[in-house]
């Protein structure tokens, strides 16, 4: 017990200890964008679902855990994003991992972008392929190391690794640039998690025109602007089919449940016919932006709907985001290891669950208590 109270008193010495917090004030930290989660239209078709949908799938997927419900989500899916196959997974975390452990060979290099979420660096630590990073966003950068291994004898295929919208930084990868290296060197795996309902057409993602490819990957989470849970992969059917055959965690895992598919797949159609919500988020950025603009012109932002605001220390970060929660809004600090050291931040995430007028007092509320410097 010793190593675990040192460890944590540790944590709590350098400000790091992590504590579990309830909801408490307007949603500007849920990955809920376009609020789904308690959408009308969600709920009513999961609830038309109960008791004829199983709630679990009391099984793999593989064995009596193939459920009508979670084959015609991945059916409708695919063809949704544009890709030739679909597979479901229990969440985006496990997705990511499962994938990088799977797909990449021995022989092959996963190139990944040093702000990768954690569970691409896990999946990575995990794999049979050599691993490199590249500076964040810098293709010059991926290009190089690509060239550096191929001069010391790297033959296998180049499987690089991005977010289309990284999670902490709110700033897209240049997918098209990628793309060209990935068409030279072997394939291109993009983490859509906080893109997918928010950009792209009918909220396909900031990938839509690369799926079908078949050297690209799409991972799809359905847990943030989909309103759900669980994760979605796109691919070749040849990869899906490999991955269906040899990925660890998708054979001996019990399947997700069935009414996550039902629930994900109401999420689909309601991205095809509501735009408005989209359009109503992009207008909380674009407001959100402008009122930052004019109040702490010294503080940027993202232009996406997650929003950094770097303080620096992690104490500092931390005083800021209780003052803020103090005043009702659910903001929350983020530390390193999350994120680098001394880029301590609130990570503001606008979504539909606040107003305009809550996101122009959030604007306010910042001006007024961002510390001095
Ligand atoms: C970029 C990225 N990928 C994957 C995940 C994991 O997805 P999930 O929450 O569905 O496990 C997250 C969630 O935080 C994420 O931000």
């Amino acid at each position: 017990m010793a190593f675990y109270r040192r460890d944590l008193e540790a944590l709590e010495a350098g400000s790091r200890l992590r504590s579990l917090t309830g909801r408490r004030g307007v949603d500007f930290s849920s990955n809920d964008y376009i609020g789904l989660a308690t959408a009308p239209r969600m709920v009513a078709a999961v609830r038309r679902a109960l008791g004829d949908v199983p709630i679990g799938a009391a099984g793999s997927r593989l064995l009596r855990g193939e459920t009508e419900a979670q084959a015609r989500f991945e059916a409708e899916a695919a063809r949704f994003f544009g890709a030739e196959a679909g597979l479901g997974f229990g969440g985006g975390y496990v997705a990511n991992f499962a994938v990088l452990t799977t797909l990449p060979q021995r022989g092959d290099l996963l190139l990944m972008d040093a702000l990768s979420h954690a569970s691409t660096h896990e999946g990575a630590r995990a794999g049979r392929a050599e691993v490199a990073r590249f500076r964040h966003g810098d293709v010059d950068h991926a290009r190089d190391v690509i060239a550096a291994w191929r001069a010391q004898g790297g033959r296998g295929a180049v499987w690089i690794a991005v977010e289309s919208l990284y999670s902490m930084d709110g700033d897209r990868a240049p997918l098209d640039d990628l793309m060209v290296l990935a068409d030279e060197h072997g394939f291109l795996m993009v983490d859509e998690a906080h893109a997918t309902g928010v950009f792209g057409p009918q909220g396909r993602g900031l990938a839509h025109h690369l799926e079908g490819r078949h050297n690209v990957v799409t991972l799809h989470t359905l847990g943030k602007a989909l309103g759900g849970s669980g994760a979605l992969i796109c691919g070749a059917r040849v990869l899906v089919n490999f991955l269906v055959n040899r990925c660890r965690p998708f054979i001996f895992a019990t399947a997700p449940s069935p009414l996550m598919a039902v629930a994900g797949l109401e999420s689909l159609a309601i991205l095809r016919d509501e735009p408005w919500r989209q359009a109503s988020l992009a207008g909380h950025v674009a407001a959100f932006g402008a009122e930052m603009a004019r109040r702490l012109p010294q503080v940027p932002v993202s232009g996406s709907q997650i929003v950094p605001l770097i303080v620096g220390p992690d104490a500092g970060a931390m005083a800021l985001a209780s003052a803020v929660q103090a005043r009702g809004f659910d903001v929350r600090g983020i530390r390193p290891p999350t994120v680098p050291e001394g880029t301590a931040r609130l990570r503001v995430s606008l979504t539909l669950n606040a107003t305009r007028g809550d996101v122009i007092r959030l604007a306010e509320t910042l001006e007024e208590l961002w510390p001095d410097t």
